[in-house]
């Protein structure tokens, strides 16, 4: 099965689908990441914060790693210029390999200058560590100001996307200036199963409601990164290519936006001991 790709400014192509890999650990996530791999993904999604790196370096040891695709992610509490570099290092030794597709600043932090994050980021890039740089959970404005600090594009912004929460103005601003979009939590946590449109599409098309939200979120050329600890899932996930919806049901969809995300929300926990600010 050939996933398809977006293109990075790089030049680098960036499987369509990948395998999210937030809140599990252990075997569930060997499990979860090798069944994925079988299944035909190329494309892991992770973070230092997830602390699960060394258990996903355990199955991509068994792999080839030049026909994946690898992200991982800083916390906002090592954006400081030495923690970044550290940071990497430590992402690189757990996951089993000497290079990252892509290295996302996971979250925020105006504790410390941006300026600095992107100089360690680039750093990192000219050494070969990181293939392509980007940022999550940016707003139009971050994202603004880290591409006036940045001396090498930001190829994408990881943002929490779904039929519910479709923030037209974020993804606007990141088509204008060539910000690969990607899905976090592209199926709102299973909280829009309910939901009637989706529930009837499901239904049209023989498909289930996670297959619909995803299909969607692919026909935007957006990147989506699933997460499953259930095999069955992690293959109905991916099979999203020989089928589309028509117009008026996707349009359907766009008109369904609530405005109501999951976990990018106001009442984040900020004094939290892994995306807080550090003293
Ligand atoms: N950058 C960030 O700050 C950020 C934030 C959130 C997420 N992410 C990334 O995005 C990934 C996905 O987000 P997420 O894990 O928060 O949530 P999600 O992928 O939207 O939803 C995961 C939930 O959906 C269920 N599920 C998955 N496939 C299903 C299917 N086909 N049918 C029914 N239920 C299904 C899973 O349960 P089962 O295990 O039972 O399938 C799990 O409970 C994360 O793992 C992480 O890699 C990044």
């Amino acid at each position: 099965m050939t996933i398809p790709s977006v293109s990075l400014p790089s030049g680098d192509t960036m499987p369509i689908v990948g395998a999210g890999t937030w809140d599990i650990e252990g075997d569930t996530v060997r499990d979860s990441v090798r069944t994925a791999l079988d299944t035909g993904y190329t494309h892991i999604d992770t973070a230092e914060g997830y602390r699960n790196e060394a258990e996903i370096g355990d199955v991509l040891a068994d792999n080839d790693r030049d026909e994946l695709f690898l992200t991982s992610k800083v916390l906002p509490s090592n954006l400081n210029y030495e923690s970044v570099l550290e940071a990497c290092e430590s992402s690189l030794r757990k996951l089993n390999t000497d290079y990252l597709d892509l290295y996302l600043i996971h979250w925020p932090n105006p504790a410390v200058s941006l300026r600095e994050t992107m100089n360690a980021m680039e750093r990192l890039h000219e050494q070969g560590k990181v293939r392509n740089v980007g940022v999550s959970n940016f707003s139009a404005y971050q994202l603004s100001a880290a591409e006036h600090v940045s001396n090498i594009p930001i190829a994408v912004n990881q943002i929490e996307f779904h039929p519910w929460f479709q923030r037209p103005d974020l993804i606007e601003y990141c088509r204008e200036t060539d910000v690969r979009i990607e899905a976090a939590a592209p199926l709102a946590r299973g909280e829009l199963f309910g939901d009637d449109t989706i529930q009837e599409l499901a239904d049209k098309y023989d498909k289930t409601p996670a297959q619909v939200v995803l299909r969607w979120a692919v026909e935007k050329d957006v990147v989506v990164i699933p997460k499953s600890s259930s095999a069955d899932h992690i293959r109905e996930n991916i099979a999203l290519f020989d089928w589309k919806l028509d117009e008026t049901d996707h349009q359907h969809l766009d008109d369904g936006d609530r405005n109501h995300p999951v976990y990018d929300t106001a009442t984040r926990d900020w004094t939290d001991d892994i995306y807080g600010i550090a003293r």
